[in-house]
């Protein structure tokens, strides 16, 4: 029984493997719109494979639960265990015209999908007063801790493997 447990608890840690941790920017980062801003991570996403090279990165904002997509940032590449980081410009429009200077998140493309914590985009090039920034007064929206169905379902898929892998045993 020692070794099907460990073939389970092996399972788990591989499929949670593809999960990386986004650690710039942080709450009290401010982006001014239009030029390049650094982006940091732990970890890797290199058991995405080929996808692992140009991971999709979303700016979003909303409150958690209803997240909203605002503009793309651009892509990352994950895959390395050594370079954890990379500089994107950040767009001031998007189809609606101006993004509202305001507080946004990012929405990162890997599985599963990872959020930042909230941080402030400065858009000189947008009308002041914009009323569609992110609500503050109700306390931080925070999506980083949304529970997110892609988490519940890479959580199924390690259970599934780690079920299999102790049947295997089993039999
Ligand atoms: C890390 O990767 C990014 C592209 O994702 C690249 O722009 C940057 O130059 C790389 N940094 C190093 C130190 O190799």
């Amino acid at each position: 029984m020692k070794f099907s447990i460990a073939a389970a608890a092996l399972a788990v840690a591989t499929v949670a493997s593809a999960q990386i941790q986004l650690s710039d920017p942080t709450e009290g980062t401010v982006w001014t719109t239009g030029l390049a801003q650094y982006i940091r991570w732990t970890g890797n996403c290199a058991s995405m494979g080929a996808a692992a090279k140009a991971v999709k990165v979303d700016i979003v904002n909303g409150p958690s639960g209803n997240v909203k997509y605002v503009a793309d940032l651009g892509t990352i590449d994950c895959s390395s265990p050594t370079n954890t980081s990379t500089n994107l410009v950040v767009p001031s429009k998007n189809n609606n015209g101006p993004i509202p200077s305001g507080s946004y998140a990012l929405r990162v493309n890997t599985d599963p999908i990872q959020y930042t914590t909230n941080f402030i985009i400065n858009n000189p090039d947008a009308p002041s007063g914009g009323a569609t920034a992110a609500p503050t007064s109700t306390g931080a929206p925070q999506p980083s801790t949304k529970p997110s169905s892609a988490n519940a379902l890479a959580a199924g898929s390690a259970l599934a493997v780690a079920v299999l892998a102790v049947a295997q045993l089993v039999l």
